[in-house]
């Protein structure tokens, strides 16, 4: 017991420190993207299920850009490990569009949270002619808003 009690306590501080330095990505609160877009999500419920806000900064449209609600789940599986991926839907309230996007909630080196996404942008198009050209897609990363407090 007494050769036991220092390798013990070696160990727990080891997981301790790991346990502390081993910051997670939250999905919860404001971000901003590349394009200067932001986005609010609110809280991710116990299945990661998540609802929100998008105001787009840019539009392929030529109506007035109106704040847009968002639907999403995160990735809830049983081995998670702090980084999670999830997907969202953006219900354009302004156009006939729909964005969909997936991504992965990051800390960066500096210890900052970054989401890294990719999205399809789905367009109204009058004629199944027009079918080929009705999807864009792209990239935007996401950082936290820091609030103005
Ligand atoms: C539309 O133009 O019909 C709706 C707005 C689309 C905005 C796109 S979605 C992908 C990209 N990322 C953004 O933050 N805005 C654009």
């Amino acid at each position: 017991m007494v050769q036991a009690t220092p390798f013990l306590l070696v160990l727990f501080l080891a997981l301790g420190a790991h346990g502390l330095s081993a910051k997670k990505c939250s999905l919860t609160g404001r971000w901003v993207n590349d394009l200067g877009s932001n986005m609010t999500i609110m809280s991710v419920n116990a299945n990661g299920v998540f609802a929100g806000s998008y105001h787009t900064a840019v539009t392929a449209t030529s109506n007035e850009i109106k704040v847009s609600p968002l639907q999403g789940a995160q990735q809830k599986g049983p081995n998670q490990k702090g980084q999670p991926t999830f997907g969202f839907t953006v219900n354009w309230s302004f156009s006939d569009s729909i964005t969909v996007f997936t991504g992965q909630c990051f800390v960066d080196e500096d210890g900052k949270e970054v989401l890294k996404t990719m999205w399809l942008l789905r367009s109204r198009v009058e004629d199944i002619k027009n079918d080929w050209k009705a999807t864009r897609v792209g990239n935007n990363v996401f950082t936290r808003l820091q609030s103005q407090e």
